[in-house]
């Protein structure tokens, strides 16, 4: 059953993850460490400030408040100058048709991404009117990998859990999916992925014809 799509944002629907690992990579920079592209997948999904914590913690160093507020500053204000030349041809490949093709069937879509700027980026990819509702983050007590973003996406379209289908390209995310009763579906390299309901290795694959061929597969 797909009543609902509930989508996670940065590498699922905007091909955004090599912008984060850019100001991630200053985070670093500025800490002294070593960053690499394999670390920037492992952080996708967590909060701006939890990846930054998640930096200093490797990095030893003890920080204060200040300057743990001045990195996530740092690295906020370096995104949102990336993002801002961000344009349509930004989405993942596939990824408008998939969104069209829901929309045609009147199953509604929902944003469940950890990021601030999710309302900034869709609107730069021209895709922002599409979904029914974005998650305020802001109203969250636990981020992924807690299952909660996910059960207040499905909240918003009152649709059960159970009867949702979640999108995912990070293992944080994909974790509070996994806690829910959400069909999970892994998109991407991550090989913690493959533990989904349904894995595909690139957003190209995401139709309704697969997925519910998928759903079928898993409720027999
Ligand atoms: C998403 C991304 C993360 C990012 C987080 C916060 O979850 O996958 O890499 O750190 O959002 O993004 P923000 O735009 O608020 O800094
Ligand atoms: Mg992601």
């Amino acid at each position: 059953q797909m009543k609902a799509v509930i989508f996670d944002m940065d590498g699922v629907i905007s091909n955004t993850v090599h912008l984060h690992y850019i100001v991630n990579k200053k985070v670093a920079d500025q800490l002294g460490i070593a960053f690499s592209q394999e670390w920037n997948q492992q952080l996708q999904g967590l909060s701006r400030r939890a990846t930054v914590e998640a930096i200093v913690e490797k990095a030893a160093v003890a920080l204060s408040d200040k300057e743990f507020d001045h990195l996530c500053e740092l690295k906020n204000s370096h995104y949102k100058e990336l993002i801002n030349s961000l344009t349509t041809e930004d989405a993942q490949p596939g990824i408008r048709s998939f969104i069209e093709e829901l929309k045609e069937r009147g199953i509604p879509m929902v944003i469940a991404s950890a990021s601030r700027n999710a309302n900034l980026v869709l609107t730069r990819l021209e895709l922002v009117d599409h979904f029914h509702g974005i998650v305020d983050v802001t109203t969250l007590k636990q981020g992924k990998p807690d299952p909660e973003i996910f059960l207040k996406a499905a909240e918003i379209v009152d649709v059960y859990p159970s009867a949702c289908v979640a999108i995912e390209d990070g293992e944080a995310g994909l974790k509070g999916i996994m806690e829910t009763e959400m069909f999970s579906v892994g998109v991407g390299a991550e090989p913690a992925l493959t533990k989904a309901d349904y894995y595909i290795a690139s957003t190209k694959e995401l139709t309704v014809a697969s997925l519910e061929k998928a759903l079928n597969k898993h409720e027999r």
